[in-house]
């Protein structure tokens, strides 16, 4: 299981060191891979008003869509907490204006892994056209 997710875990571990988070000490490494293969990285970019910080997995989507990238085959999120962490409600609902169903591949710092979906973690998104 592991061997097919190594790229794209290995290339949020390498995002993770560039986390920006002096304030919560919580470093945080997403990656994205886009339908092509191609990889796009995010970090927690926080801020001293607290509320303006960003999530490590919107980071990414948002690198990825600013390159002209929108279909995705996976999203894979490390942090270190041993546990593995998901991704708050903001970042799922971003998530899925792009892919209501996105594979997910969570990673926590003892190298666990959950593998799961959007679809399973954020069933019932805001949508105008549902
Ligand atoms: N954070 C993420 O980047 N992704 C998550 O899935 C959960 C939380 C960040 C936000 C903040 O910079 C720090 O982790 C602590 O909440």
């Amino acid at each position: 299981m592991r061997g097919k997710y190594s790229e794209i875990i290995n290339a949020a571990w390498q995002a993770q060191r560039r986390a920006y988070a002096p304030y919560s000490h919580f470093a945080v490494g997403a990656a994205l891979q886009t339908k092509e293969g191609k990889i796009f990285c995010g970090v927690n970019v926080e801020n001293s008003a607290y509320g303006l910080s960003i999530c490590a997995e919107r980071s990414a989507l948002f690198s990825a869509v600013s390159s002209g990238y929108r279909e995705f085959s996976f999203l894979a999120v490390v942090s270190d907490s041993a546990r593995p962490i998901r991704p708050c409600g903001a970042c799922r609902q971003v998530l899925a204006e792009f892919d209501a169903e996105l594979p997910i591949i969570l990673v926590g710092s003892n190298g666990e892994v959950e593998i799961t979906s959007l679809m399973e973690l954020f069933p019932q998104p805001f949508s105008l056209t549902r």
